[in-house]
């Protein structure tokens, strides 16, 4: 089930109504801080504890109480602080949507930070320290969501794939272009080379730790917390590196410091750009999002990095 968010920001009744229904008080400010793929954000001042809010609300069932699930899990490992989480709601006759009301962590997102900022050293340490610590977190029954689990990762991954795949051909066969198919086709056909190097153990992955999900305090550039997994759980560690990547994440060189800082596999560039690519068509299924130009140029990046680390 898909919610259009639009008539929140029609009618502000709906926020007057959740922090009556969980927190039974007034509101006393609201505003609308964030839209992205999945969601939009409030942040709300109440007239009790914890005085001030953030609600999340989703377009797509499911996604609040997956995401709170993921905090708390995030939450149990992170060096860095991640939201508490309070209620979540489900559609309901006054309140037709879903939602998750969390604590709102002063801060703002770390791709406001300025390239040069003079603690900029500091903030990548933080950052990317703490990933690397997440990733040395394992679990022992394997890799998945913490529900199905596998044993090994090429079946896990794979299993998620092979069905997009799937997908791709019944439901966007005329809406892509036939090179982004192509591009489809021809890397999973070399799934198993890519992913020929075993993965000893699984990792604990955030999915989407990029400078968008990180909050920092603008002057220090002290990070006040990570937000917004998408999909965290057990994994290869290298399927979250690509992330580092987005949001202009380069400017700060995020994936070179995590580089310098820990071993990778030898293919690890060809499965860098197979991770993003197919994540980039998750989302397309998900959200109907295509990018022509995007989809061709890292579609044509895979194809030249599968040549050149596997001679295919
Ligand atoms: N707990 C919080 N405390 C303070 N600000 C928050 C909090 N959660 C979200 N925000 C603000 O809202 C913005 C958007 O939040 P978030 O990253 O969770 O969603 P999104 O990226 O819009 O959604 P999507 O899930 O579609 O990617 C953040 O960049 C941040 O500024
Ligand atoms: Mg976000």
């Amino acid at each position: 089930m898909n919610y259009n968010l639009s008539i929140l920001e029609k009618d502000s009744s709906y926020i007057s109504r959740i922090i009556d229904n969980y927190f039974n008080c007034d509101v006393l400010f609201s505003k609308k801080i964030g839209e992205g793929f999945y969601g939009g954000v409030y942040i709300v001042d109440i007239a009790k504890e914890p005085y001030r809010v953030a609600i999340k609300w989703y377009k797509h069932s499911g996604r609040n109480k997956r995401e709170e699930k993921q905090l708390n899990l995030l939450r149990k490992h992170s060096l860095l602080k991640v939201p508490q989480t309070y209620f979540t709601h489900n559609q309901s006759e006054d309140i037709p949507c879903e939602a998750l009301i969390m604590e709102y962590v002063e801060g703002v997102n770390a791709a406001q930070l300025p390239t040069n900022h003079i603690n900029k050293e500091k903030f990548k340490d933080e950052m990317i320290g703490n990933l690397i610590h997440l990733h040395n977190i394992s679990n022992e029954k394997g890799f998945g969501d913490g529900e199905q689990m596998f044993t090994d990762w090429k079946s896990c991954y794979g299993k998620r794939v092979k069905n997009l795949h799937r997908i791709l051909h019944s439901e966007f066969k005329d809406s892509i272009s036939p090179y982004v198919m192509k591009v489809a086709d021809e890397s999973l056909d070399a799934f198993d080379k890519i992913f020929a190097e075993p993965i000893k153990k699984s990792s604990l992955i955030h999915s989407d730790y990029n400078l968008w999900n990180i909050l920092v305090d603008e002057k220090s550039a002290k990070i006040t917390a990570i937000i917004d997994p998408l999909d965290a759980g057990w994994a290869d560690k290298e399927i979250d590196l690509f992330h580092l990547q987005n949001a202009d994440g380069d400017r700060f060189g995020l994936l070179k410091h995590y580089q310098s800082n820990t071993k990778l596999c030898e293919l690890f560039e060809v499965k860098n750009a197979f991770y993003w690519f197919w994540d980039d068509i998750r989302h397309m299924k998900n959200m109907g999002w295509y990018n022509e130009e995007r989809f061709t140029l890292f579609g044509e990046k895979l194809l030249i990095l599968k040549q050149e680390y596997i001679g295919i």
